[in-house]
C-alpha cells in the first residue's frame, strides 16, 4: 500500500506540468496569469460539488487513493483591482506543530482579515457558513452537497478536504483577497476542554479517533469561453 502511495505522488510529481483528468481533460499545472492551482498531498479524502464538472476552468486530478489531489481555477474575480492582494498560501499539518501556515505575498497590498490572517475567504457569510457546515455535518458527502445547497452561489464550485491525521501539507498559487474566492481551514468545534492545550490546533482527537480538520477551496468559476 505505502509504495503505492509513494509511486503515484513520484508520478504526479513528474508530470507536474499537465496530467490526464477523469474523461481525457488536461489541467494545466503552472500557473498562467491569475489560475489558482491547489496540491494536497496527503489528504483522507475529498469531495466536490457546485459547478463542478471538470472542464478548463475547473479541473481536478488525484490518485486512485483520493489521497493526493491537484487542482487547477480560474476565478471570476469581484475586484479587478491590481492592488488587491494576491498570496501564495502553505498549510502544513503535523503531529509535532499542529497547523501552520505560510502566506508569502505575491502581488497587491498586504491586506487580511481582522479575525483571522490566515482565512482567505473574504465573503464573510461564505466562511461563517463553511464553519457552521463542517460542525454540523459527518460524512464528507453531505459536508460537500451542504456547502453549494447552503452557500448557494450561481457559478461557485467547491472542494473540500478530510485532512485527516498528520502530516498532510496543502500548498495554493494565487490566492486572491476577493469577493469571490475562497481558501479557508475549518475544524469542527469541540466541545471538551483539553487540558494543557495551547491553542485549538492541537491533536485532540473526536471520539470516533478522527481528526476532523477540513480544508475548503471554492469560488465563481470563469465561463469556459475566457
Ligand atoms: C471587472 O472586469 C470585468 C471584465 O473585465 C467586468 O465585467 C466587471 O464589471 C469588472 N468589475 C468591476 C467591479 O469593475
Ligand atoms: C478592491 O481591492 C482594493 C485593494 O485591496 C481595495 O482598496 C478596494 O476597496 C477593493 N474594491 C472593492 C470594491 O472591494
Amino acid at each position: 500500500m505505502k509504495i503505492l502511495i509513494l509511486s503515484c505522488l513520484t508520478f504526479s510529481a513528474i508530470l507536474a506540468q499537465q496530467t490526464s483528468a477523469p474523461g481525457g481533460n488536461l489541467c494545466s499545472y503552472s500557473p498562467v496569469g491569475d489560475e489558482s492551482n491547489q496540491k494536497a498531498v496527503p489528504i483522507q479524502d475529498f469531495r466536490s460539488s457546485g459547478l463542478d464538472f471538470i472542464r478548463p476552468n475547473w479541473c481536478i486530478t488525484h490518485c486512485a487513493d483520493r489521497k493526493s489531489v491537484k487542482v487547477a481555477a480560474r476565478f471570476q474575480f469581484a475586484n479587478n483591482s491590481t492592488k488587491a492582494a494576491t498570496y501564495k498560501v502553505r498549510r502544513t499539518f503535523t503531529r509535532a506543530s499542529g497547523m501552520k501556515v505560510h502566506a508569502e505575498l505575491i502581488s497587491g497590498e498586504p491586506t487580511h482579515r481582522d479575525d483571522n490572517p490566515d482565512n482567505f475567504c473574504m465573503d464573510d457569510s461564505v466562511s461563517a457558513q463553511i464553519d457552521t457546515i463542517v460542525s454540523t455535518y459527518n460524512d464528507l458527502d453531505t459536508m460537500a452537497e451542504a456547502l453549494n445547497y447552503f452557500i448557494n452561489k450561481p457559478g461557485w464550485a467547491y472542494i473540500i478536504y478530510d485532512m485527516g491525521p498528520p502530516p498532510s501539507i496543502i500548498e495554493t498559487d494565487n490566492v486572491k483577497h476577493d469577493m469571490n474566492y475562497c481558501e479557508k481551514f475549518s475544524q469542527k468545534v469541540r466541545f471538551v476542554i483539553v487540558s494543557g492545550c495551547p491553542h485549538i490546533f492541537c491533536l485532540q482527537k473526536m471520539p470516533d479517533g478522527t481528526f476532523a480538520l477540513y480544508q475548503v477551496f471554492a469560488g465563481l468559476i470563469k465561463a469556459d469561453s475566457h
